[in-house]
């Protein structure tokens, strides 16, 4: 991989922040852009906007074809069995709703749902609202100090109550992946249904959902080098046919009647409304992207910039790395005794480098460590081992000036 021209693709990498060279290393809560995804978007405005599914006309038609080459790309690339198993939705938070919000019409009082302790919060909350909608019961599989869960608490929490367990590929706190095939496995032991959240995975290691065998698996674009405000949803077909629709409106139905209505085939029936046009075809030219790059490039590189970031921070006085789990992505979440992680990113952040503070979205995890939060330094493809230096020669200089 040759990093130098990589970065070039970037042009929000050469900006200066507060008179210093840029260094992002927020890549978990969002991945910068390269210009080819930017000059994809400005291609659809500039020659092809006009509604997709809806017009005899040309625009309409070039566009339409444009977005749909797209989720035969996602097909491709995560491995699924039908086009018409992949649904365009705003991103991962929109995914685990649509799947949660359907399972209320199927649940029924006593059933039970399995969630992991290492989730974000938009794994959480969607599940502990259709768990109150429908009385089922939410468990938790609980973790170990290095940030791994325990699989063999897991297997006791499942039997043939639970229908649903909905678990992160990888933690966006922390980094661990979590044994997802194992736990896909034990859960169709019970006939439970399993979802991936795969946010946080996708953009690090390639995913293929046939050989995983999930029932239901989401992702955002914005994590993926593509813009925010789209992702896919990945279901069975006849798991997603059992399922209502999540939004009534244009397009997802086959007949309207003031009488009776009857739906739209996948994947149409779940997007009602005018989608997310130009975010769906640049998604497209993110997977291009990252495809001509390749997928085993990117997690050998990353993980080159994770063993030598561990190495480096473990060297700083006071400092403790939260979760050390074995399997882990380019994510390392640490604080320095005494030290208030909010307080350090801000001072990292007028020296121009850029990491998430606080809770993540992943309040059980902090809860777990007794930590109000963390520092969280997420690295990309287009990060170098000379970003990591300055980031620790940053953080000992605040450490001096804040001690
Ligand atoms: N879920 C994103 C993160 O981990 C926003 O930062």
């Amino acid at each position: 991989m040759d990093i130098e021209k990589i970065r070039k693709d970037f042009p929000i990498l050469s900006r200066k922040i507060k008179g210093n060279d840029l260094i992002y290393f927020d890549n978990a809560a969002t991945s910068q852009t390269p210009i080819q995804v930017i000059n994809k978007i400005s291609e659809y405005y500039s020659k092809y906007n006009s509604n997709i599914h809806r017009g005899v006309h040309f625009l309409s038609q070039e566009a339409t074809s444009e977005y749909e080459l797209v989720r035969e790309k996602i097909k491709n690339h995560f491995n699924i069995a039908k086009k018409k198993e992949v649904i365009f939705t705003s991103g991962t938070t929109h995914g685990i709703n649509l799947i949660a919000s359907g399972y209320s019409n199927i649940l029924q009082k006593g059933d039970e749902i399995i969630v992991s302790n290492l989730e974000h919060h938009s794994n959480i909350v969607p599940l502990q609202m259709l768990a109150e909608k429908t009385s089922s019961i939410l468990k938790v599989i609980p973790m170990n100090l290095s940030g791994d869960l325990d699989l063999k608490a897991y297997k006791k929490l499942l039997n043939n109550k639970t229908k649903l367990v909905f678990v992160n590929h990888v933690s966006n706190s922390l980094g661990t992946i979590n044994p997802i095939k194992e736990i896909i496995k034990e859960a169709h032991i019970h006939d439970a249904k399993v979802l991936i959240d795969g946010a946080q995975s996708a953009p690090h290691f390639k995913t293929d959902l046939i050989d995983l065998n999930a029932d239901f698996y989401v992702t955002s674009a914005h994590k993926l080098c593509g813009p925010t405000g789209i992702g896919f949803l990945y279901g069975k077909e006849v798991l997603l046919n059992e399922l209502p629709p999540y939004q009534g409106g244009g397009e997802m139905i086959s007949e309207v009647t003031f009488e009776k209505t009857s739906y739209a085939d996948l994947p149409h029936k779940f997007e009602a409304g005018t989608p997310n046009i130009s975010g769906v075809i640049a998604f497209g030219a993110a997977l291009d992207y990252l495809n001509g790059i390749g997928l085993k490039e990117i997690e050998n590189y990353e993980n080159e910039l994770l063993k030598y970031a561990t190495r480096k921070l473990k060297e700083v006085k006071g400092l403790r790395i939260f979760g050390e789990a074995k399997n882990k992505i380019s994510v390392i979440s640490f604080n320095i005794e005494s030290i208030h992680p909010y307080d350090l990113g801000s001072i990292l952040d007028k020296m121009g480098i850029a990491v998430r503070t606080g809770q993540h979205c992943a309040q059980p995890v902090m809860d777990f460590y007794q930590i109000p939060g963390t520092v969280r330094v997420s690295f990309s493809f287009y990060n170098t081992k000379k970003e990591i230096d300055f980031l620790i020669l940053a953080i000992n200089k605040a450490i001096k000036m804040l001690s």
